[in-house]
């Protein structure tokens, strides 16, 4: 770790701004934002930091900065957009023991100012035009439950709005592919409700995951109900806000990046690029009583990509029945598990071949399978490289990235089947 992260209690504390332009009027607007009282050192001002010094919000000294100014300052930020003023804030507040903050100069700082934790402390729109949570320790009269796509697993893809509530939350109701990595962007006094699958078997029931949800929101709790993806697509979420909308619990709805952007993307697999593919359809290979259930002419059509969400266990007779009901058995097809994350491993091959390849390699959960000819474009276009507890995978349509990691069973299969 580089930072240690922080939340200051900066309310009525003096904290110094050097600098009067756009960059200024950002880090002092989130000074206020936190209650501070705030300096600001310029010899001219921007018109967003004269109005606020004209109203009064901001003590302005039209000078050059003087080490002087740091008297009795709490923090200073150094915002001038001349790197040697910047640089004299720099050492003068070091010297002083000031934490310091320099615009654009990440090696002059003692702190910094992430834009996830200057947003957590302002206050937010609720669901249905109402204002909640000014602060985290701050009760909301009316509790509130954000649905929230958490993504396919790498914290960076979170959108903002996600990690706003997340930093919010009274409670956070999460399931089992949500990592460790997102869960440390929750408030840390946040109490956390693991209602995911364990061991093939619920920990709860999604009947009892609803009424949970209602009972959180109707005792005023703001709550974020953490799911995989996209709440929306195969996540079960219109159930749960079919719930909390019936009791009368507010509700929001926050979109996530689904395991099909996050796979097609990390893989390199455009869905829908022109010269491959017209359509792309997204299905759920769960199996139901052993079966897939799924209408196999409508997929089995040329020119579409199809992408199949949790058909891991049914992927053999997915294939199979693609190739019974028209596409050939030559179809590219990869599967990609843990797809933006370090654990990300992407297999490639035919309809034929894919099912045993990963097999081969013992491809785990969570897995998506991805049919069609725009998945030849993986081999000019993987661009990630998943970090080292990822395991090397073969790919029929390329070369092997460590062909030292590979089990001679893969190999074999691999020179037998390469497209
Ligand atoms: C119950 S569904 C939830 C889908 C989620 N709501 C979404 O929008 O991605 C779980 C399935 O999503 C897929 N999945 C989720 N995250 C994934 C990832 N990081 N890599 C590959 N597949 C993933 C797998 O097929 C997994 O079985």
């Amino acid at each position: 770790m580089d930072y240690l992260p922080l939340f200051l209690d900066i309310r009525g504390q003096r904290c110094l701004v050097v600098g009067g332009g756009e960059a200024a009027a950002r880090k002092i607007t989130q000074l206020l934002e936190a209650g501070a009282r705030v300096t600001c050192i310029a010899p001219g001002l921007c018109p967003a930091v004269r109005e606020l010094a004209e109203a009064g919000a901001v003590s302005h000294v039209a000078s050059r900065f003087m080490p002087e100014y740091l008297q009795d300052a709490h923090l200073a930020v150094a915002a001038t957009g001349d790197a040697a003023v910047n640089q004299q804030v720099s050492e003068a507040a070091k010297a002083m023991r000031i934490p310091v903050n320099v615009v654009d100069a990440p090696r002059l700082c003692t702190f910094v100012m992430p834009a996830a934790v200057e947003t957590s402390a302002v206050p937010v729109p609720g669901p249905h035009g109402t204002r909640f949570g000014a602060g985290a320790d701050e009760v909301t009269e009316r509790g509130v439950v954000h649905l929230v796509g958490a993504g396919p697993g790498n914290p960076d893809l979170l959108t903002l709005r996600a990690v706003r509530v997340m930093q919010q939350a009274d409670v956070v109701v999460y399931d089992s592919l949500i990592g460790e990595g997102i869960l440390d962007l929750v408030r840390r006094d946040a109490e956390r409700i693991y209602v995911g699958k364990r061991c093939n078997r619920h920990s709860m029931s999604q009947e009892e995951i609803n009424k949970l949800l209602v009972r959180l929101g109707s005792a005023g709790k703001r709550v974020v109900r953490l799911k995989g993806g996209d709440p929306f697509l195969f996540g079960r979420g219109g159930e749960e806000i079919e719930a909390l909308s019936s009791c009368g619990v507010a509700f929001e709805v926050v979109p996530g990046i689904t395991a099909a952007s996050g796979c097609a993307g990390y893989a390199g697999i455009p869905l829908t690029h022109r010269d491959h593919a017209r359509s792309c359809v997204f299905v759920t290979g769960h199996l139901k009583d052993g079966t897939v259930n799924l209408d196999w002419e409508a997929l089995a059509r040329p020119q579409q990509t199809v992408v199949v969400y949790m058909g891991l266990g049914s992927m053999p007779e997915i294939c199979r029945q693609l190739v019974r009901h028209g596409l050939p058995a030559a179809t590219p097809a990869a599967a990609v598990q843990s797809a933006t994350t370090d654990g990300q491993r992407v297999v490639t091959g035919t309809l034929q071949t894919l099912p045993d390849l990963v097999a081969a390699v013992g491809l785990a959960s969570p897995a998506l399978l991805i049919v069609g000819e725009v998945v030849k474009l993986h081999r000019r276009f993987a661009w990630y490289s998943p970090g080292p507890r990822a395991q090397a995978v073969p790919s029929a349509s390329g070369a092997p990235q460590d062909p030292q990691a590979l089990d001679p069973a893969v190999l074999q299969l691999m020179q037998r089947h390469t497209t």
